[in-house]
């Protein structure tokens, strides 16, 4: 690892956007390149790699066509491969140079929760470890995190038991036929994940972008009947999201906001806050996606569909 020189993240669907999670945690912690790629574009694609280079495939079932063809072109290449996968021995794993097993149980349906967030958890550590190994992250910093890092499960807890209020959100909203999901920085993918969770579990169209990308574009179908999903914790790009929020109600579109516990300032502007405890700014996605998935599962149920 200490000899590589950039990263390509390699995946689809779900764990394409933990991939892109990825991108922002890796590029700060170790200060190397990442790009993420989508496994069925990259896998067609004439792309040049570096000897240099690690490809990094992530998928929880390890057995994904498109992200095995992705892993097999770079191999063809003499590029070494990682992967980080769920199914202990499936083809993935097998197929590639080295592992990380996410160790998240069995997925039950095809909408990854767990799997979610063990990716996440470990491209957090990878990231960190890559740090420590080039010398950009500083032990005091690293330790700071691994102690935040064993928080996270209780602060989690906390979340499953404020599941009444996300249900009490869901009934006030299952109607709704379109969903805008936002979030800026490393709550980007988040946005994007809440998003994929809604339409793959209750066929709702909805849409994840970043939140000041909103107004190129999707901001025009904003409207009463059209709710917009804001993660938006308090964070360095907290201001600038409360902003677009402003934009949102300026064009009457309720809001659902995902904020830290005690923000007074996004209940002013949102119409329902989902609260979540404090941590580390890059570790806020590991909390900020589990009221997204309870979001879709809820509003999945009461639209009869089968979860
Ligand atoms: C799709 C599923 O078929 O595969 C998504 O509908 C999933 O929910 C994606 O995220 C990728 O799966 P895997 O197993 O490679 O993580």
């Amino acid at each position: 690892l200490s000899r590589i020189h950039r990263l390509v993240l390699v995946a689809c669907g779900t764990s394409w956007h933990a991939a892109i999670a990825g991108e922002y945690l890796i590029e700060n912690f170790a200060g190397v390149p990442v790009e993420v790629e989508c496994a069925s574009e990259m896998r067609y694609r004439n792309r040049p790699l570096e000897k240099d280079t690690l490809v990094v495939s992530i998928s929880q079932s390890g057995e994904t066509a498109d992200t095995l063809a992705a892993i097999r072109g770079a191999r063809d290449l003499g590029i070494r491969t990682l992967a980080i996968v769920n199914v202990v021995g499936s083809t993935i794993a097998r197929e590639s140079d080295a592992d990380i097993y996410m160790r998240a149980g069995p997925e039950i349906g095809v909408a990854s929760t767990k799997a979610f967030e063990m990716q996440v958890l470990l491209l957090t550590l990878l990231g960190m470890a890559l740090g420590r190994l080039r010398g950009t992250l500083p032990t005091a910093q690293g330790r700071k995190l691994v102690n935040e890092l064993k928080t996270i499960p209780r602060k989690i807890q906390q979340i499953l038991d404020g599941d009444g209020h996300i249900l009490h959100i869901a009934k006030k909203y299952y109607r709704c036929t379109d969903f805008l999901y936002m979030g800026r920085q490393i709550n980007f993918p988040i946005a994007l994940e809440g998003a994929l969770k809604l339409k793959e579990l209750s066929y709702i169209h909805a849409e994840g972008y970043p939140s000041a990308e909103m107004k190129h574009g999707p901001i025009a179908l904003i409207a009463p009947d059209f709710p917009s999903v804001f993660v938006v914790p308090r964070d360095p790009v907290f201001d600038k999201n409360v902003s677009n929020m402003e934009e949102i109600k300026a064009r009457k579109g309720p809001i659902i906001a995902v904020a830290t516990a005690g923000d007074k300032e996004v209940a002013r502007t949102a119409d329902d806050v989902i609260y979540i405890p404090r941590t580390s700014d890059w570790l806020y996605p590991l909390l900020t996606v589990v009221p997204l998935q309870l979001l879709a599962y809820h509003i999945a149920v009461l639209r009869g569909c089968d979860v």
